[in-house]
């Protein structure tokens, strides 16, 4: 449903992040690239700019996949000649050392702890002994009470104001993240959409023993909030 606002809301902010995060490791990459979630393909398209190697969009919702498959075809040929779509989760892609580098942008967070454990395996399977993982973590804790958070927009598109008010709720150990839209019209709301995602906290230490079970060894990694660890053998 967020998926008609993403991109008016916060495409930017987005791209910008994404080049900060991880455009310098995919200007390092050699084998190839995996995205875990490449969602409406932001992160795609900073990942294909920076690289010159081949880049795996990883995207199983179909809403989001329509919004990958709109951007990539706005991109240069020889750019998009170098991706390919992967319409399945990670776990279903068969993807065996075929990158350097896999990128995982604000997904590790949305799995539940059984699914992000069976995922960390296949991150591993799908990198090149010495590759790297790049994700943002988990929050490490639940809040203690409701937190009233960003407020996304006003952007305009003719006569009218788009906007999104992002709260999070703790609720039975994960953390309800409800997106309220709301278009407006001369200071009159015309439409009003909402979205619930469930966000799973993780302590920094069970993320790391998790990793060493799947075979990556966290490292130093480029950024405040990213977590990177490297396929060991
Ligand atoms: C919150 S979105 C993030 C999209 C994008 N990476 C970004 O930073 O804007 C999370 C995405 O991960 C995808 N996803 C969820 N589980 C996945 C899995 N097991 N393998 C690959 N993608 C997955 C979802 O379909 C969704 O598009």
């Amino acid at each position: 449903m967020s998926a008609e606002f993403y991109d008016l809301l916060q495409a930017e902010d987005d791209r910008r992040r994404a080049e900060r995060r991880f455009a310098h490791a995919a200007r390092r990459a050699v084998t190839g690239v995996v995205e875990v979630g490449a969602g409406s393909g932001i992160v795609t398209q900073v990942l294909l700019a920076a690289s010159a190697v081949p880049v795996h969009a990883v995207e199983p919702s179909p809403a989001m996949r329509s919004l990958l498959l709109s951007r990539l075809a706005a991109v240069r040929a020889d750019r998009r000649a170098r991706v390919t779509v992967h319409p399945h989760p990670l776990q279903e892609a068969g993807l065996e050392q075929v990158a350097d580098l896999v990128v995982a942008s604000n997904v590790i967070a949305t799995l539940d702890p059984a699914t992000r454990r069976e995922l960390w395996k296949h991150v591993c399977a799908s990198l090149v002994p010495g590759g790297l993982l790049l994700f943002d973590p988990p929050p490490t804790a639940l809040p203690a009470d409701i937190q009233h958070g960003t407020t996304l927009g006003p952007v305009r598109v003719g006569p009218d104001h788009y906007y999104a008010e992002i709260r999070h709720t703790p609720e039975r150990g994960i953390i309800r993240a409800e997106f309220a839209y709301r278009v407006e019209r001369e200071g009159r709301v015309l439409r009003r959409e909402h979205e619930t995602f469930d966000l799973w906290p993780a302590d920094p230490a069970l993320i790391t023993e998790e990793l060493h079970q799947a075979g990556l060894h966290p490292v130093r990694a480029p950024g405040p909030d990213l977590i990177a660890a490297r396929r060991t053998g």
